[in-house]
């Protein structure tokens, strides 16, 4: 087996130098805005009740159309289309280089590669790298025998004397993270569902495989990729069980939390790794990106933009998830995330994706439509979950309706996804558009009032709303490529900020109360957008005091 730490990294210094100096300032992410489609959901053609590729390719138009009459978005993720059993819906993959016939196939693929670009649209593919399918021919393989050559593909263990788990790691899918193959009397480690056996990253044939199936998407012409689970990637050498959480209280907390989970995850050859698969995708074609998921907090992020050390990587930013509702606890974050980021590190903002509750709900309308004008003042890439443009809230599913493995596994700790993935709200029709049969999750019941085809006609509605702020964003020097200056508002309940390039100033405001609010800044400008009163761009604002209303958030172009 060889070290990990030992890997080479795979293009030259002085090519990497190279590419980030001429690269970091036009590469596409600076002026990415992301749109992440749960393709389950978004919209069936073929009359199965579940979402397919011909369905996005359908609906491109609605994404951009190259007018501000379209969302405005330059980029799509598309969580996994890959040939599944679907257990973990798409995240247990048994072919990387194939497209589940549920969605489509290769053709269709690649139709919405041509589709999607023609449009400027980029494409990012969900990679899963930590886990197959139990039913991947890999996996089928390496469980055959002791011997067999993809044995170590995987990481089996002897059970412990007496013949229970090798250690105490857990899955995040409930239980142990150990199952008992009878075939050769060893366990093998699942991170997630144990249809989803891990991948072992300390052997270099597994490594390998995997930078190829990169290349395969790569040379497809797919722009980047979202990387699944990453701090699950490498687990400790010597399978030292996970010391107990202290803070763990079991009335509140899921199971997994019992655990921290020190040995089973994010272990310090990550980076290494983190390394090599960022410098693939530079080695192919610097145009290209990539995102890393794992819910960290601001210093192990950091250790992951250094890990990449290059302009084409970013760890997924999900903070503003977590936060508390609060302006100082976002200009906390705010201003630290961007005091540590480096020079050439690209900050990003996600409220939403399919894992978590809907911002809608999390936060109520009110408050979403303020986060949603902080994702898109903020300097970063701004990472927008389907659906959340037209303030789509969660759908409550009864207990003998879930579909989710880990809402199924964990009842009663709300950690079931089915809620937030739900259809996609096209128009008031039965389904709301999405589908001419009986949908795979139910349809939302508000639905007839919140869908695409209501709120373009609305100029105060959720999904107009999005649409100027991202015309805004595109159409803005300052937001798109100016740095960010803290302020000081004067007022606990108002978050301001600056965002200023040679070209403009702009001045951002968040009231997050929901009573009037004065703050000690003064502006002297123009309003550029707004949250509660709808249009009104243009209007001149002069205060020694800026006043916000209830939840008011407003940007301004100060006069130079
Ligand atoms: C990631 C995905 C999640 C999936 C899990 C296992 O956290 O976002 O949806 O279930 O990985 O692959």
């Amino acid at each position: 087996m060889q070290c990990v730490s030992q890997i080479e990294p795979r293009v030259t210094w002085l090519r990497m130098h190279l590419m980030k100096e001429s690269n970091k300032h036009t590469h596409w992410s600076r002026k990415a805005v992301v749109y992440q489609i749960y393709p389950r959901s978004f919209k069936d053609t073929e009359g199965d009740g579940i979402g397919d590729l011909k369905g996005i390719i359908d609906k491109l138009d609605y994404l951009n159309d190259g007018t501000d009459a379209s969302l405005g978005v330059t980029a799509i993720w598309l969580n996994p289309i890959y040939k599944s059993p679907m257990k973990d819906f798409g995240y247990d993959i048994a072919d990387y280089r194939e497209i589940d016939l549920i969605f489509g196939n290769m053709d269709t693929f690649d139709q919405l590669v041509t589709e999607a670009h023609k449009r400027d649209i980029k494409i990012i593919m969900d990679f899963v790298p930590n886990h197959t399918s139990s039913e991947h021919p890999w996996f089928q393989e390496s469980r055959k025998s002791n011997t067999n050559p993809k044995r170590d593909w995987y990481i089996w263990k002897d059970p412990k004397p007496g013949g229970s788990a090798p250690n105490n790691w857990l899955s995040v899918f409930g239980g142990s993270a150990w199952t008992l193959d009878k075939v050769t009397g060893q366990y093998y480690m699942h991170s997630f569902l144990s249809d989803q056996p891990d991948l072992n990253w300390r052997n270099k044939e597994v490594r390998d495989e995997m930078a190829d199936v990169l290349e395969f998407w790569l040379k497809k012409g797919v722009d980047g990729f979202r990387t699944d689970a990453v701090y699950h990637l490498i687990k400790d050498d010597q399978f030292r069980d996970d010391p107990p959480n202290p803070n763990y209280d079991s009335s509140r907390d899921e199971p997994y939390n019992a655990l921290l989970h020190l040995y089973s995850q994010g272990r310090p050859e990550l980076i290494g790794i983190a390394n090599t698969l960022c410098n693939i995708l530079g080695e192919h074609n610097a145009d290209t990106f990539m995102v890393s998921e794992a819910y960290l907090g601001l210093p192990q992020m950091m250790e992951l933009y250094k890990a990449c050390g290059n302009s084409l990587h970013a760890p997924f930013n999900f903070n503003l998830i977590s936060l508390p509702w609060n302006a100082a606890a976002f200009k906390k974050f705010i201003d630290e995330y961007e005091t540590k980021l480096g020079e050439n590190d690209w900050p990003n903002y996600t409220l939403g994706n399919h894992d978590r509750s809907r911002l809608a709900t999390r936060l109520g309308q009110n408050r979403a439509r303020l986060a949603a004008m902080l994702q898109f003042t903020l300097r970063g890439m701004p990472f927008v979950y389907y659906g959340d443009e037209l303030g789509m809230e969660d759908v409550s599913i009864p207990a003998d309706s879930i579909t989710d493995p880990w809402g199924n596994n964990v009842p009663g700790f709300g950690v079931g996804r089915d809620p937030e993935r739900t259809p996609m709200h096209w128009d008031a029709s039965p389904n709301a558009g999405f589908t001419s049969v009986v949908p795979w999750l139910p349809v939302a019941s508000d639905y007839k009032k919140k869908n695409v085809e209501q709120e373009s006609r609305d100029p105060n509605s959720m999904l107009s709303f999005y649409k100027e702020l991202i015309h805004y964003r595109t159409n803005s020097p300052a937001l798109l490529t100016g740095f960010y200056k803290p302020l000081e508002s004067g007022n606990e309940n108002v978050f301001m900020f600056m965002r200023e390039c040679p070209a403009e100033k702009l001045i951002v405001g968040i009231n997050f109360s929901n009573s009037e609010q004065t703050t000690s800044v003064s502006v002297n400008g123009t309003l550029f957008c707004n949250t509660r009163r709808g249009k009104r761009g243009g209007e001149k604002i002069q205060t020694t005091q800026l006043k916000l209303n209830p939840y008011e958030g407003l940007v301004a172009k100060l006069n130079q």
